[in-house]
C-alpha cells in the first residue's frame, strides 16, 4: 500500500471514519499504520500494543483487522478517546436500543427540544476556563454537558461527551497551531457556533457508527497508564507507536479544555501534576519529581555539547532525562513483547542552540542494548526547526530476539 506525503501527520485521518472524531494533531495517520500492518501480513501477529496510545490510531486500525489492541496513555482524556472510539462503538453496534437513544438525542437537539429535565441556572464562571469562550458559548457547552449527564446509557453518554469534547477548541477563542494558544483576529477558525458544531459532529459520529462500527472487531485493553510501569510478560506480537518528541508539545496543556470538561482537572493549577506523569520531553517537565542524575553513555557527548552552549540549564537536563525515560520504556517493551516480535517507532530529531540531537540514532542505539535489531528505516518527511536547521521524521523498524 502506498502512503501520501503527510501520512506521518494526523491530517489524512480527518476524512477517515471514526479516526476523524477527535483531531489529535500530535498523532500520525491510519494510512501509516495500515501500511505497516500490510507489510506484516502472514506473520504470526495477534496482539498489538501502543505504549503511547494518543488518539488510538494504531489501536483502532488493529481492532478493525481483528487484532487485539492494548495501550498505555498518561493523559486521562486521551485514554477516554481511545476507549470511546473502540469499546463504546462496539457496545452501540451490539445494542440497537443504544443506537436508537443516540439518534433520539440528536433529533431532540435538532428539533429545539433542549430544556434539561431539571433546568439549573448556569454559573458565570468555570474555574477560570470561561475566559477561553464567548459567554454564550461556554453556557451552551455547560448546558449540553448537563443534558448529556441525564442520559442513562453509559455508552451513549461517553459518545456524546466525545462529540462535545471534540468541538471545544473550534468553539473557543483558542486555536491549535502546534500548541494551543489564543487565535489572532485574522485566524477565523475560532469561536464557531456551539450548536452547529455539535450537531454536525453528532451526525458524523452516527453515520460512522452505522457504516463502519461493525468493522470494529476487538475491544481495546488498557494496561498501566504509564508505559514504564507495565507488568505483563510475553504478551505482544507487534508494537506500533510514536513516543513524545524531545522538546515536543505539552500534551496536557494542549488538551486542557477537554480535561476540564470531562472533570479530570478542576483548575489550570492541576495541569502540571498530569504533565509530570509522562516522559520528560519538554523543558517545563524537568521537575524534582521525575529528575534522574544518570546520563546514559550513549548520550554523554551530546549532553556535554548542550551544557556548553544551552541558553537554559534545563535543556541538558531535559535531554538526559528524556533518554533515561525512553530507555526504561524499551526495557519494559522487551519484557512485554514476545521473542521474534516487531517494534515500529515513529520519531523525529531535535536541535537546541544549533546542537543537533539525532534522537532516532540515540534511541536506536538504546534499543539495541535491549536486544532489538534495527531492520529498516524510512524517512517520512523533513521538517525545519525555528532557526532553519533541517530535521526529519523517521520510521524505525526493529525485531526483538530475546
Ligand atoms: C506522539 S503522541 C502519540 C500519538 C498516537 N500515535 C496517535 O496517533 O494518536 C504521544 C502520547 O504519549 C503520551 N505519553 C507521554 N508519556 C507517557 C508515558 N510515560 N506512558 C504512556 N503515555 C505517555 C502522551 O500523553 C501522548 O498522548
Amino acid at each position: 500500500m502506498s502512503i501520501t506525503a503527510n501520512a506521518g501527520t494526523f491530517t489524512p485521518n480527518k476524512t477517515e471514519p471514526i479516526h476523524r472524531w477527535y483531531q489529535y494533531m500530535e498523532g500520525y495517520s491510519s494510512q501509516l499504520v495500515e501500511r505497516e500492518l500490510d507489510a506484516l501480513t502472514g506473520k504470526d501477529i495477534h496482539t498489538i500494543y501502543d505504549p503511547f496510545g494518543g488518539a488510538g490510531t494504531t489501536l483502532l486500525s488493529a481492532s478493525m483487522r481483528g487484532l487485539t489492541p492494548y495501550y498505555s496513555e498518561t493523559n486521562p482524556f486521551m485514554s477516554l478517546v481511545v476507549r470511546t472510539k473502540i469499546n463504546r462503538v462496539m457496545d452501540l453496534c451490539r445494542s440497537p436500543e443504544s443506537l436508537r437513544l443516540l439518534n433520539a438525542f440528536l433529533s431532540a437537539f435538532l428539533s429545539g427540544d433542549t430544556e434539561p429535565a431539571n433546568a439549573i441556572p448556569f454559573p458565570d464562571t468555570w474555574d477560570g476556563f470561561e475566559k477561553y469562550y464567548p459567554v454564550k458559548a461556554f453556557r451552551q457547552i455547560l448546558d449540553l454537558k448537563a443534558r448529556i449527564a441525564h442520559v442513562e446509557d453509559p455508552a451513549v453518554r461517553e459518545i456524546l461527551m466525545l462529540a462535545l469534547s471534540s468541538i471545544l477548541v473550534p468553539a473557543s477563542k483558542m486555536i491549535r497551531r502546534g500548541d494551543l494558544r489564543y487565535a489572532r483576529p485574522s485566524e477565523k477558525k475560532c469561536c464557531q457556533p456551539v450548536l452547529g458544531l455539535f450537531s454536525e459532529k453528532l451526525k458524523e459520529i452516527i453515520t460512522d457508527i452505522r457504516e463502519s462500527g461493525p468493522s470494529v472487531l476487538c475491544p481495546v485493553h488498557p494496561l498501566a497508564e504509564d508505559c514504564r510501569c507495565i507488568q505483563e510478560e510475553n504478551l505482544i506480537d507487534c508494537v506500533i507507536t510514536s513516543p513524545p518528541y524531545l522538546n515536543g508539545t505539552n500534551y496536557i496543556r494542549n488538551t486542557k479544555l477537554e480535561l476540564k470538561l470531562n472533570d479530570f482537572v478542576n483548575s489550570e493549577a492541576d495541569l502540571p501534576d498530569f504533565h509530570s506523569r509522562g516522559i520528560v520531553a519538554g523543558i517545563n517537565n524537568v521537575s524534582k519529581r521525575n529528575h534522574h542524575d544518570t546520563v546514559l553513555p550513549q548520550v554523554q557527548d551530546y549532553i556535554a555539547k548542550l551544557q556548553q552552549c544551552s541558553y537554559d540549564k534545563r535543556i541538558p537536563l531535559m535531554a538526559a532525562n528524556y533518554f533515561y525515560d525512553m530507555n526504561q520504556v524499551f526495557s519494559r517493551l522487551k519484557q512485554i513483547m514476545k521473542t521474534g516480535s516487531w517494534f515500529i517507532m515513529d520519531i523525529g530529531d531535535s536541535q537546541f542552540a544549533g546542537v543537533h540531537i539525532p534522537t532516532h540514532r540515540i534511541l536506536a542505539a538504546l534499543c539495541e542494548t535491549h536486544d532489538f535489531t534495527l531492520c529498516s528505516e524510512d524517512l517520512l518527511r523533513t521538517r525545519h526547526s525555528k532557526n532553519g536547521m533541517k530535521l526529519s521524521q523517521r520510521l524505525l523498524r526493529f525485531r526483538l530476539e530475546k
